[in-house]
C-alpha cells in the first residue's frame, strides 16, 4: 500500500483527522486552500466550539450516535489546543467560543499540526475511480494534466455536505458512500434563511428583534432579522434546521415580557394613544406599521376591552407564518442528512460493512445547532477516526 490513511476533504474534520492519526497520511482536497470553511467562519472570527456541547445540540436520525465521539473529544479539549497555541479567544454568548483577531489562526493552526504529524497535504487535487482491492482502497488522484493511481488501508471521507457550492461543496461523499452501499439520509439545507414572497415584508428589511421562533416542536430564543428575502437571524436559523416544505413556523414578537400586562399598564398611562402606536412599546416601529395594517388595529388603548388586549397579545406571542421556501444550499450554512449513522460505529465512525473506509464531520447525518456545534462535530468526530487509524 502507498498509503496508511488517504483522507478526502481537508475542511475542518479532515484537518484534525490528519493532524491525529499518525503514520503514511495523504490529505486531498480540490480546493485551493485548505479549511476555507473554518476562514470564512464566524464573520471571520470563527465560532470554533460551544461550552454547553452535548447531544441534544444535534439534529439525527440517531440521537445517541455522536455522544460517544462528542464524550471522548471535548470542546475544552479543542479550546485546550486553542490555548496552547497561543489564540485569544472570547466567550461571545450562550458558550459560543470566537477568536479574538481572525478565523485564519485555526487555520494556521490545524496546518500546523497536519505537517508536524507527517501528513502530507495536496490542494487542487481531486480523487476519482474509487474501488475496493485487497487489504484497502485504490483511487486515482488527479492535480491538472497529472494523474496518479494510489492505494491505501484506509480510507476516510471528510469532504462535507453541500453547502455552498461556490466554494467547492459537492457531495462527494454521498455519491462514494453510495457506491458501497452505505444508506443516506435524505439531504436538506439547514441554518438557512426563509423566503416569503416579494413584498410580504415590505418596508420591514434591516429591522431587527429578540424574538422565540419555533419550527415543529422546537422553539429558540434568539433574535430575528428581516431581509429582502424573508427572514432570517439567529432564530430563523435555529429553526430552519426544524421545518420541513410546507409547513408552519410560530413566531413570538413579545418572548421577554408579559404583553397582556404590558398593554393594560399602556391603557392605563396613555389611554388615548392609538392602538397601532401602542406596539410601539413592545416592538419595532416599522414592526408595528406592518402588523396594524395587517391586522387591521383600530382605535385607542382606552378603547380596548381587556379581552381585546389579551387578543392582541396573544397575536404577538403567535404570529404564524409558512414560508415559501429557504435560500438553499446557496446560503445554508450546513446540511441535514447524509451518510446514515447505521452504517458507522460511533466509536471511530468506520462503516460497520466495510472495515478501513470511514466517514467523518458534516458529511454525516449529525447537524449541529448554530453556535459552535458543527465545527465541535467536525473535530470530535476527526478524532474518533484518527484514533483507530
Ligand atoms: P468542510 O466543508 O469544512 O470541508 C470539506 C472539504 O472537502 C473542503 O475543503 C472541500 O474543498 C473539500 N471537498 C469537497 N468536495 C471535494 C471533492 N470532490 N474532492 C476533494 N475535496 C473536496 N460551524 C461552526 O461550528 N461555527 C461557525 O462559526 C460556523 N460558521 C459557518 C459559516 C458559514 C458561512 C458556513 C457555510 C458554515 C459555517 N459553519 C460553522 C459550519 C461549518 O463550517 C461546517 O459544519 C464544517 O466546516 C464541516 O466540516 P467538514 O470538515 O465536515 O466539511
Amino acid at each position: 500500500m502507498d498509503y496508511d490513511v488517504v483522507i478526502l476533504g481537508a475542511g475542518a474534520a479532515g484537518l484534525m483527522c490528519a493532524a491525529h492519526c499518525g503514520g503514511r497520511t495523504l490529505l486531498i482536497d480540490h480546493a485551493k486552500k485548505p479549511g476555507e470553511k473554518i476562514r470564512i467562519s464566524g464573520g471571520g472570527r470563527c465560532n470554533f466550539t460551544n461550552t454547553d456541547t452535548s447531544a441534544v445540540n444535534y439534529l439525527s436520525s440517531n440521537p445517541h450516535f455522536a455522544k460517544s465521539a462528542l464524550a471522548r473529544y471535548t470542546p475544552w479539549d479543542f479550546v485546550s489546543l486553542v490555548s496552547e497555541h497561543g489564540i485569544a479567544w472570547h466567550e461571545k454568548t450562550l458558550g459560543q467560543l470566537f477568536c479574538d483577531d481572525s478565523a485564519q489562526q485555526i487555520v494556521d493552526m490545524m496546518t500546523g499540526l497536519v505537517a508536524a504529524a507527517g501528513a502530507e497535504l495536496r490542494l487542487q487535487t481531486s480523487a476519482s475511480s474509487i474501488e475496493k482491492v485487497e487489504g484497502g482502497f485504490a483511487l486515482t488522484q488527479s492535480r491538472g494534466e497529472r494523474s496518479q493511481r494510489i492505494t491505501t488501508t484506509a480510507l476516510v471521507l471528510a469532504t462535507g455536505g453541500k453547502s455552498i457550492p461556490k466554494m467547492g461543496a459537492s457531495g462527494f461523499a454521498y455519491d462514494i458512500a453510495r457506491q458501497f452501499g452505505l444508506p443516506l439520509v435524505e439531504t436538506r439545507p439547514a441554518l438557512v434563511p426563509l423566503t416569503f414572497p416579494a413584498e410580504r415584508f415590505a418596508g420591514l428589511p434591516g429591522t431587527a428583534l429578540p424574538t422565540r421562533v419555533t419550527a415543529g416542536a422546537t422553539g429558540f430564543d434568539e433574535a430575528m432579522l428581516f431581509t429582502h428575502r424573508g427572514l432570517s437571524g439567529p432564530a430563523i436559523l435555529q429553526a430552519s434546521s426544524y421545518w420541513q416544505e410546507g409547513e408552519e413556523i410560530r413566531i413570538n414578537l413579545t418572548p421577554r415580557m408579559d404583553a397582556f400586562a404590558r398593554l393594560r399598564g399602556l391603557r392605563t398611562e396613555v389611554g388615548r394613544r392609538s392602538l397601532h402606536r401602542a406596539l410601539d412599546a413592545l416592538i419595532p416601529a416599522k414592526l408595528s406599521d406592518h402588523l396594524a395594517a395587517d391586522w387591521q388595529l383600530t382605535g385607542n388603548l382606552g378603547d380596548q376591552s381587556d379581552k381585546a388586549l389579551a387578543d392582541l397579545a396573544g397575536r404577538l406571542s403567535e404570529w404564524v407564518l409558512t414560508p415559501a421556501g429557504s435560500e438553499g444550499y446557496r446560503t445554508a450554512e450546513v446540511t441535514l442528512g447524509g451518510i446514515s449513522t447505521d452504517a458507522l460505529s460511533s466509536k471511530d465512525m468506520q462503516a460497520k460493512d466495510l472495515p478501513g473506509l470511514y466517514a467523518i464531520g458534516e458529511c454525516v447525518d449529525v447537524t449541529g445547532w448554530l453556535g459552535g456545534y458543527n465545527f465541535q462535530w467536525a473535530w470530535a468526530s476527526g478524532m474518533a477516526a484518527a484514533r483507530s487509524l
